[in-house]
């Protein structure tokens, strides 16, 4: 290899993972004052997964990361690196990464969460892609997984009614053809109370006050325009880096929270929707599982194929954005 030669991240294999139980729109009806029509035609969620005992973000993790491991042909020892995003870990510590980590069988490898909400897996693929391209590593494991159900407030309509629990993962293989062409990651620290769950290790759990609890607290509206505005806008800086057109892009794989957030990024890049890759109807938000699930859906239902051109982006709590522009 030239001193010249750049090296790329390639994806080399993918999987996913679900909760066993569905949970139907109709059933969410029985709880909450809401019904299948709303929640459709305002978010395009039909049912999402929900995890039931001995389900958890690392055990999510580890079958998702089993199928990859198996599509991409590599084994526990070939893995030197694993990173996971996630903001709903197993525990406070060790961070999931290493539970999975020790779930899978390695020992050694550099193992880390990366907590960026929604945006974990598209976080987790930039900072793999980094160790790649220097050569620091030449395999990683980078996987999404989430249990939201887990802090979800079941009695709050505006909320409970748009998140569902899942993983996906890729294995990415450092490679002399093209994979990975560009990432770019964005975050706003100063709109936290639009998205956030107010509990925390370092400023106390305060059962006493009020929103005290374990819980997802949303201005809905609110967090709608900004992630219709920073997806436009990331998506335009992606398509500017690459000196690309918007018509290049083969498919667009959004992060899945709605089905309208999806459809405007999608008019923006002037994509027809049979070229956006959509499964919030059926696994609602799933925060860092979503893209990861969504890619390994159009791999293994056939749609995407080797050498097409995929944009992958995401918005969440932080607010957090961010894209990867990469040659499958
Ligand atoms: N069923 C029936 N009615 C409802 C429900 C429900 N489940 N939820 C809210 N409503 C009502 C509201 O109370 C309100 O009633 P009112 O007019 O009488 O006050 C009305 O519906 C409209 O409420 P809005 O919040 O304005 O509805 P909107 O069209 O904005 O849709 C939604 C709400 C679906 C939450 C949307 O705003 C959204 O998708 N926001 C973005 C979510 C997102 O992208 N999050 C980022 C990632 S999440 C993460 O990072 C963890």
């Amino acid at each position: 290899m030239t001193a010249q030669q750049r090296i790329y991240s390639r994806i080399a294999g993918t999987g996913s993972a679900l909760p066993k139980r569905v949970v139907t729109n109709d059933e969410l009806a029985q709880r909450v004052d809401t019904s299948d029509e709303w929640i459709t035609a305002r978010t395009g969620i039909r049912q999402r997964y929900v995890a039931g005992e001995g389900e958890t973000t690392v055990s999510l993790a580890r079958d998702a990361a089993i199928q990859a491991m198996d599509a991409a042909g590599v084994g526990p020892g070939d893995i030197d690196m694993i990173v996971l995003g996630t903001t709903t870990p197993n525990l406070i510590f060790p961070s999931s990464a290493c539970l999975l980590q020790a779930e899978l069988g390695i020992v050694g490898c550099p193992a880390f969460d990366v907590n960026a909400a929604c945006s974990g897996f598209i976080y987790a693929m930039t900072v793999a892609d980094k160790f790649i391209r220097t050569g620091d590593a030449k395999t990683v494991l980078v996987v999404g997984s989430e249990t939201l159900t887990r802090m979800i407030d079941w009695s709050d309509r505006g909320t409970c009614v748009l998140f569902g629990d899942g993983a996906g993962a890729a294995v990415l293989r450092a490679d002399a053809d093209t994979g990975i062409l560009s990432t770019h990651l964005h975050a706003d620290g100063s709109k936290k109370e639009l998205l956030w769950n107010p509990v925390g290790v370092s400023e106390g759990f305060k059962p006493e006050e009020e929103n005290a609890g374990v819980r997802v607290l949303m201005t809905g509206n609110d967090v709608f325009k900004h992630a219709v505005k920073a997806l436009d806008s990331v998506v335009e800086e992606t398509l500017e880096a690459n000196g690309l057109d918007r018509h290049d892009i083969d498919w667009l794989i959004p992060h899945q929270a709605n089905l309208r957030i999806i459809e405007a990024t999608a008019k923006r890049l002037d994509m027809p929707m049979d070229r956006v890759v959509v499964t919030v109807d059926q696994h609602g938000n799933t925060s860092s599982g979503s893209v990861p699930l969504a890619l390994d859906f159009a791999v293994r239902s056939g749609k995407v194929q080797r050498g097409q051109l995929l944009l992958l982006e995401a918005f969440g709590g932080g607010f957090t954005w961010g894209s990867v522009l990469l040659r499958y």
